[in-house]
């Protein structure tokens, strides 16, 4: 069975095959074709959303085509076309998802709608390189840290395709953290690529910036740390940046790694699943390493940043929800879902 895999949730347009010889078998990565929009929304440092979604229209039919000419497969070599349904930026789903539909339609496959923080924690299933196989999957039951742009959450993962959510952020995203951090530090977006540059390049070691722990809670929260951030740079005795970039990202990975490996304990897990694209982050690949009392899995850097494979690999244990393209289906964006949170949060 062979999956076409499209993403378009924020700022990269990508598209991927991602194929399984039998029924539970290890998953084979066949391509993997990312357009990333990153330069332009460097000038803005952010992403803009109806920029964002333009883009994606502009990038789509040649990411798609690029991903199966890669894979060496032909539209007759597909069994289902898998897309992200949300959360996201709502106009730059649309794009994506629309496309994905149109495809299925005109081919008359089946279409499989991917929550896009499920396939991000599905990565961890595909192997390393394109034109490779999987081998050791994790085990289940696992917790998994989603750490990316838009989310930051704590996942119990007891089976294929269920997850139960621990706790999350109360404000700010751990890569929107390194994203408005960077730019008081007049660095690019995306920030976190840049700050770890810098972090890396720091000769003093000494300035130690807040931790937030809520103890008690799987939640996390970053924006005290942010304004700690903005407070020291303004301050007239700052320390240089790769300093302060260097506290920020220590900051950030102790209390995500300590979270996470504390939860895994506590919930007696098999595995603890790193994934989103803060998790290409090496300080916290090393620091979650260092702290966790189970194996620990992370996609290689250029699986935890918005990709198409994720999404097809998860849609491998959805394949009983695939539904005709013709039928009413919509898309749910970032805000629906943390509307969704804290309604839940209040009712538990
Ligand atoms: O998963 P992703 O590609 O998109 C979302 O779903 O949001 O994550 C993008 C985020 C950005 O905030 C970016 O700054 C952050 O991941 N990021 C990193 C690194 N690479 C990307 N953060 C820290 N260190 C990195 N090496
Ligand atoms: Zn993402």
């Amino acid at each position: 069975m062979r999956i076409l895999g499209i993403e378009t949730s924020c700022d990269e347009t990508a598209a991927s095959v991602v194929s399984r010889s039998t029924d539970d078998g290890p998953l084979r990565l066949e391509s993997s074709v990312v357009a990333s929009q990153g330069d332009l929304h460097a000038a803005t440092g952010g992403v803009v959303p109806e920029v964002a979604a333009r883009a994606h229209l502009a990038a789509l039919v040649p990411v798609v085509r690029q991903a199966l000419a890669d894979a060496g497969c032909s539209w007759d070599g597909l069994d289902a076309v898998a897309v992200t349904a949300g959360p996201g930026l709502p106009g730059a789903l649309l794009i994506g998802f629309n496309a994905a539909r149109g495809l299925a339609f005109a081919r008359g496959l089946p279409l499989i709608p991917v929550d896009h923080i499920e396939g991000h924690v599905a990565a961890n299933w595909l192997p390393a390189e394109v034109g490779a196989t999987a081998e050791a999957p994790p085990e289940l039951p696992a917790l998994a840290l989603v750490v990316s742009g838009g989310h930051t959450e704590l996942l119990l993962m007891e089976e294929h395709g269920h997850f139960q959510r621990l706790g999350g952020t109360r404000d700010d995203a751990a890569g929107e953290a390194f994203d408005k951090v960077a730019r008081l530090l007049d660095l690019p977006y995306p920030g976190g690529p840049p700050i770890a540059k810098l972090a890396a390049t720091a000769t003093v070691r000494r300035t130690r910036l807040p931790r937030a722990w809520l103890r008690g809670s799987d939640d996390f929260s970053f924006s005290g740390l942010k304004t700690a951030v903005a407070n020291l740079v303004a301050s007239p005795d700052a320390p240089p940046p790769a300093e302060i970039a260097w506290a920020f990202e220590e900051s950030v990975c102790d209390v995500l790694a300590r979270k996470a490996a504390r939860a895994a304990e506590r919930e007696g897990v098999a595995s603890l699943l790193v994934a989103g694209g803060v998790a290409a982050n090496r300080r916290l690949r090393e620091r979650i390493r260092e702290e966790s009392p189970v194996p620990v899995h992370i996609p290689p850097p250029s699986l935890c940043t918005d990709n198409g494979a994720m999404i097809a690999a998860a849609a491998f244990r959805h394949l009983g929800e695939a539904i005709p393209a013709e039928s009413a289906i919509d898309i749910f964006s970032t805000a629906v879902r943390k509307a969704a949170v804290k309604r839940a949060a209040r009712t538990a």
